[in-house]
């Protein structure tokens, strides 16, 4: 008896799939992105923020006081860390940090330092105008699928011409750069926390999830030119990047939201004081383009 013996070959295939990893494109300031909720959303950020009560445009602006809005920032050294280049900005992992945010409506909440990465020029306008740098430090809430963002300003003319040692820190665009200690507590020490906007917003990447905590500090921080500079040639002078935009998406409709203003209240004698009057401004815009 004759036995056939089949031999059955099995080719193997190995697919490869090649997952391009789509980076964020600014060529058009983010006004063509669709994924998610960025062309549909209307809690979209970034926003212009109006910097006081004089420089609204629209009606109903209304005061409201004995509000409370209070910024409660953890900060610490962070050693040993990496500067991540994503090509779209330069990020840093990092979780030694809380922030807690006692909000208009008198509510507390505590979020968890993750990552901060930096804009240049500044997403948030104030009363039209961009700031030098942006940079976000990104907190998540314990529980709840919520983000409270950060947002610290830079700029050359606003903060001073000098260089900054939390930039400086970074070491970006040096040679041969591994790890590095970051002052994070430098900078979140002399931040003005009564100069803070809070408001309902979006993530300013796509998918643009509308998750987001604003907390706007008006505080400008020093920034030399030269170190700018760096951030510049990376992006808004770099012809291949965006053609002249920078890694700024472009402010959105506030639609029907409040910017809550902490206020800063002035004596007759010219004294800010803060603590003794807790008095703030809510700020609404109706439907400018509704
Ligand atoms: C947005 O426009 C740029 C060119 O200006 C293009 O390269 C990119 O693919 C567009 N993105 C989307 C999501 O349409
Ligand atoms: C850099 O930090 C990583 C962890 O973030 C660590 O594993 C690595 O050893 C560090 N490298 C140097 C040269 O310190
Ligand atoms: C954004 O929303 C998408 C879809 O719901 C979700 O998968 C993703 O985790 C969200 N991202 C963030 C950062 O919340
Ligand atoms: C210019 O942008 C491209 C990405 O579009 C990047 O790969 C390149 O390194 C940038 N050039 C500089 C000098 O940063």
């Amino acid at each position: 008896m004759m036995r056939i013996i089949t031999i059955a070959t099995i080719w193997g295939f190995i697919c490869i799939v090649n997952q391009v990893k789509s980076i964020t494109n600014y060529k058009e300031g983010g006004e063509n992105w669709t994924e998610g909720w960025c062309a549909v959303g209307k809690k979209q950020s970034p926003i212009d923020i109006p910097t006081s009560l004089g420089s609204f445009t629209v009606n109903s602006v209304r005061l409201v006081e004995n509000q409370k809005l209070e910024l409660i920032l953890t900060d610490s050294v962070m050693s040993q860390v990496v500067v991540e280049d994503l090509i779209t900005t330069y990020e840093v992992p990092f979780t030694d940090g809380f922030l807690a945010l006692w909000d208009e409506n008198d509510y507390l909440d505590t979020y968890k330092l993750v990552q901060f990465h930096v804009h240049a020029p500044s997403e948030h306008t104030f009363d039209g105008r961009h700031y030098d740098l942006e940079i976000h430090f990104v907190h998540k809430h314990q529980t709840r699928d919520r983000l409270a963002v950060l947002s610290v300003p830079f700029d050359v003319e606003k903060g001073g011409n000098q260089a900054n040692d939390f930039i400086s820190s970074l070491k970006i665009g040096e040679k041969n750069v591994q790890n590095v200690t970051i002052p994070t507590m430098n900078l979140v020490k002399k931040l003005n926390k009564n100069k803070i906007f809070h408001y309902d917003g979006s993530l300013t990447t796509p998918p643009c999830n509308e998750t987001v905590e604003w907390i706007v500090v008006n505080d400008p921080q020093p920034i030399s030119s030269a170190q700018v500079k760096v951030f510049n040639d990376r992006w808004m002078n770099n012809q291949t990047f965006a053609n002249g935009h920078g890694n700024n998406r472009i402010v959105q409709s506030l639609n029907q939201r409040y910017i809550y203003m902490k206020q800063e209240v002035k004596s007759s004698l010219g004294i800010s004081c803060f603590s003794i009057s807790m008095t703030f401004i809510l700020m609404g815009i109706f439907v400018m383009f509704y």
